[in-house]
């Protein structure tokens, strides 16, 4: 079978704590001007502690059923893109699985950092196009506060909590839907952006706990050049494939790790300010979850409508980045 898919309905969920640029000017040696321009971030939603990654997923797929007129009980596969999973195992899915009474849904995490929404839904839409299942749910989930180190200015800025999920399910006509993915890794480029601690290569100890191995540590130069050339270059990658030009895009949206990013790379693609969607200023870099929470707001703001091209891009840790092209539906 080789049926096309669409993405039904999009929804996200930010824990209400608010932590400002004004905060952080307490909290470290920074400044509301710094942060404003040379990330475009104003403020970032953080978990009150106790609270996991997989309460904000849970959040998120109940609103996705609910807005969509189902239950939880009608989902069968739950995919969760995340680097900050409640626990090694059990997966964040059998969470909230459980959490939300999926009873009927079998589902897996993936580990793709900023490019997981992307990875997942590419995963994801095959289990749809192939006629394996009729209802799967993507939810990029993250609660990146649990690995930040709040005395680091360099990175303790730019992080937020959050979740976007979507239902995939078949197109019933032709014109709308999921169009293709480009996916990519360059492990080379794993010493700029990682966790070293708490795996198998550093298991927790005292020593690695001292020496902040628990952490998010980034090169962000290094991170920064990598990350324009090459969401750019997948960017018009996947355009150039399917005979597009950046100017049949109705809406670009880019994983929101930078606006300066965002901005360079519209740039070289030749986008025009209004093709392109920017809410980190709201929200920091959440990592899954951006593209997810992008989509949703672009709903409701009326940004795009049935048939338009909709175009996504990320990059991330690993490195990983990608696209993906689609149509889209809701
Ligand atoms: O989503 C995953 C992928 N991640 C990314 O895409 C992130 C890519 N990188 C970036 O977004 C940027 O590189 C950062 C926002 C992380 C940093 O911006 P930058 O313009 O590349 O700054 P920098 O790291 O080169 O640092 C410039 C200066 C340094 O001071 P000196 O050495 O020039 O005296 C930093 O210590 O800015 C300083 N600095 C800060 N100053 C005030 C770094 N962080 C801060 C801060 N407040 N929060």
């Amino acid at each position: 079978m080789n049926r096309k898919v669409k993405i039904s309905g999009v929804e996200m969920y930010v824990p209400p704590k608010v932590l400002t640029n004004e905060d952080f000017e307490k909290m470290v040696d920074t400044s509301n001007e710094w942060i404003l321009e040379r990330t475009g971030i104003r403020e970032r939603h953080i978990v009150e502690k106790g609270v996991a990654n997989s309460d904000l997923a849970s959040e998120a797929l109940k609103r996705l059923c609910n807005s969509k007129g189902i239950t939880p009980e009608d989902i069968e596969l739950i995919i969760i893109p995340t680097v900050t999973p409640d626990m090694f195992f059990p997966s964040t899915a059998c969470r909230v699985q459980e959490k939300t009474g999926a009873k009927n849904a079998w589902g897996f995490d993936i580990s793709a950092a900023c490019s997981g929404f992307i990875f997942a839904l590419a995963t994801a839409e095959k289990f749809v196009r192939t006629g394996v299942h009729d209802r799967v749910v993507v939810i990029g989930s993250e609660v990146m506060s649990s690995i930040i180190d709040y005395t680091d200015r360099a990175t303790c800025v730019l992080f937020g909590d959050g979740a976007g999920a979507v239902l995939l399910e078949p197109a019933e006509e032709d014109e709308v839907g999921l169009i293709d993915f480009i996916c990519k890794i360059d492990g080379s480029g794993g010493k700029f952006l990682y966790m070293p601690g708490g795996g198998s290569l550093n298991p927790p100890t005292h020593e690695t706990v001292d020496k902040k191995m628990h952490y998010v540590h980034q090169h962000g130069r290094q991170v920064f050049k990598f990350a324009v050339k090459e969401m750019a270059n997948v960017s018009i990658e996947i355009l150039e494939k399917h005979n597009l030009t950046p100017k049949d895009i109705k809406l670009y949206v880019p994983h929101q790790a930078n606006m300066r990013i965002i901005k360079s790379v519209a740039e070289r693609m030749g986008l025009d300010e209004s093709q392109v969607i920017i809410n980190i200023d709201k929200y920091g870099n959440t990592t899954s979850a951006t593209i997810p929470i992008c989509l949703y707001e672009a709903t409701k703001e009326g940004r795009i409508q049935k048939g338009d091209y909709v175009l996504i891009a990320s990059f991330g840790a690993g490195f990983t980045w990608g696209a993906g092209l689609m149509r889209w539906e809701i």
